[in-house]
């Protein structure tokens, strides 16, 4: 079964900040439920798609013109396209607005720089705080807080159960998900 509409779930925030867990949650409890989607995941897609590209501003537009594009494609298509990219400026989250029209939800997965650079997954902030990666989104390139994202996510407050669950009630709230799935009804507390 796929969706009853598409949409592209945008996920911004800083490297660190959870965005390909989270992505790769709702994927996955969605997937349980029958309904189609596809992460796009920018570690990933510059492996491939976008490998070449950079991190100046230029490069990174370029990069996220192209991931919203594809996003836009399978939102088409019925799927719920979840894309979990830094897209650091306004001007990146506009222009996939733009792009995928209606069905666009921005999601900030919010976790504070300290935290994330706390978590330093992949080391690459203690490389970019000695100076070793230029335009590091954080340390040596700058991060636009998204002003009015449709959702917000603060990683280091709410487990990733109960983020997918918001994510789940935003998407059926939408018209994304069948009412009497349940896949949007908030969990009772256990
Ligand atoms: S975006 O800014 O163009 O949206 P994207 O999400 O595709 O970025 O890629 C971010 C990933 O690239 C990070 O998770 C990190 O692993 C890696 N990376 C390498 N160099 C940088 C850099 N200068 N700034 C941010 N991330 C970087």
């Amino acid at each position: 079964m796929s969706a009853i509409r598409g949409a592209v779930i945008w996920m911004t925030g800083l490297s660190g900040a959870g965005k390909s867990t989270l992505a790769d949650a709702l994927h996955q409890r969605l997937k349980e439920a029958g309904h189609a989607s596809i992460v796009l995941d920018g570690d990933v897609l510059r492996r491939g798609l976008t490998a070449g590209l950079g991190f100046t501003p230029e490069d990174r537009a370029e990069n996220l013109r192209r991931v919203a594009h594809v996003a836009a494609l399978f939102m088409q298509q019925g799927f719920i396209a979840i894309a979990a990219v830094i897209s650091p400026a306004h001007e990146h989250r506009r222009m996939a607005r733009e792009i995928i029209g209606d069905g666009f939800v921005e999601v900030f997965v919010n976790a504070p720089l300290t935290v994330c650079e706390g978590r330093d997954v992949k080391g690459l902030y203690a490389r970019a705080r000695r100076g070793e990666i230029p335009h590091f989104t954080g340390i040596s390139g700058p991060f636009d807080v998204p002003l009015d994202p449709d959702v917000m996510i603060e990683t280091d407050r709410v487990s990733i159960e109960e983020a997918v669950d918001r994510l789940l009630v935003h998407l059926t709230a939408m018209g994304c998900l069948p009412r009497e799935s349940g896949l949007g009804k908030p969990r009772l507390a256990k």
